[in-house]
């Protein structure tokens, strides 16, 4: 049966390397169906649809998403990331965020290997707050961050699970700032040590936020899986990618582990409207992101032999990157 796949190219360079992906996905041999939405800046600005209600159903059928990225300078900065992105991380239940981190930070010679996971659908994000007397010099705002005992659980209880998976060290560390933000630092920590208990066979750990991005960049090679809240999570996996080989190599997955619906998957660079057309976007971010898809969907044979070939990728422009993955992939 081939995996109904709906991608969503989006924007700028996002249809660019979005076609690379799939090129790379068929030539591993997946069986794959895919359906076109147009959704993003573009089309926000030709007819004033982010996502409906209506296409948001249709989303539901599929087994995966793929998405390039979305945004045009256009359209004012939060429309199209709360409208689209946020709305199917809360909407769908894509309560994890994975980011892969494989690369040798800058003054090291040994790679790192290492995967954050962000709780994806808590904490600040959820617009919870609001402002009184604004614009005037009494203005007051607040933005609170709701963390539920369940949600912190099953992202936490996620990070054991891959740690016993994946081919590493077998250890979970908890970023968190406990020491300041005790209310939800507490709620973190037990539910973190009740979970542990549950995996003696897992080590474990804590940082304090603060702490962990000079560990990022000094001592990358302690960390096998991070667990965390979606702001910490949100600002050091961008500090992950910097220390892995940056923005052109950057994955992730937006996951539904209860699989209630599809999972997204998207390369965490944006729409980059300052090369498109030029074939300078490097597209693996977009191809390693279709390899956790893969991963996902149980097509972990041919998820392994895309990341083999993306270590080959060499330079080139968009096209060519993706077509070298596509051949060395292809066997
Ligand atoms: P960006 O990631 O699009 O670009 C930042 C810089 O990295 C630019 O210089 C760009 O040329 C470069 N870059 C990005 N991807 C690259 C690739 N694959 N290969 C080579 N170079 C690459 O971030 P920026 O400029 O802040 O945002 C541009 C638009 O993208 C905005 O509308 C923003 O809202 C949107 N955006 C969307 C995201 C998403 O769809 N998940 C994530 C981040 C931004
Ligand atoms: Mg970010």
């Amino acid at each position: 049966m081939a995996h109904r796949i709906a991608v969503i190219g989006g924007d700028g360079i996002g249809p660019e390397v979005t076609t690379e992906a799939l090129k790379v996905v068929r030539a591993a041999g997946v069986d794959i169906d895919t359906t076109d939405f147009d959704l993003g800046g573009s089309r926000y600005l030709r007819d004033g649809e982010i996502l409906s209600d209506a296409t948001l159903a249709q989303l539901r059928d599929f087994d995966a998403i793929l998405l390039g990225a979305v945004g045009t300078p256009e359209v004012p900065p939060g429309v199209i990331e709360r409208g689209l992105l946020l709305k199917m991380r809360f909407d769908l239940d894509l309560y994890v965020n994975q980011r892969p981190f494989v690369g040798t930070a800058p003054g090291h010679s040994a790679p790192h290997d290492f995967v954050v996971i962000r709780e994806n659908t808590e904490g600040p994000y959820v617009g919870e707050g609001g402002v009184l007397r604004k614009g005037t010099p009494h203005e007051v705002a607040t933005q609170g961050s709701v963390n539920t005992r369940m949600g912190a659980e099953r992202a936490i209880r996620y990070a054991f699970e891959l740690a016993v998976k994946r081919d590493g060290a077998k250890h979970v560390t908890l970023v968190h700032k406990t020491n300041v933000l005790t209310f939800a630092g507490d709620l973190w920590q037990r539910a973190f040590n009740d979970v542990a208990a549950e995996y003696p066979g897992v080590g474990t750990a804590y940082n304090h936020v603060d702490a962990a991005c000079i560990y990022f960049v000094q001592d990358p090679h302690r960390y096998d899986v991070v667990v965390t809240d979606n702001l910490f999570g949100d600002i050091l996996t961008d500090l992950g990618g910097a220390v892995s080989g940056g923005i052109g190599l950057a994955s992730s997955a937006n996951l539904n582990p209860a699989r209630t619906g599809p999972s997204m998957f998207e390369p965490v660079h944006g729409s980059a409207p300052d090369i498109v057309g030029t074939g300078k976007a490097n597209p693996t971010a977009a191809i390693l992101s279709a390899a956790l898809m893969l991963d996902f969907l149980g097509e972990h044979d041919a998820a392994d032999r895309i990341r083999t070939a993306c270590d080959q990728a060499g330079t080139g422009s968009t096209t060519e990157i993706g077509s070298r993955i596509a051949s060395v992939v292809a066997g």
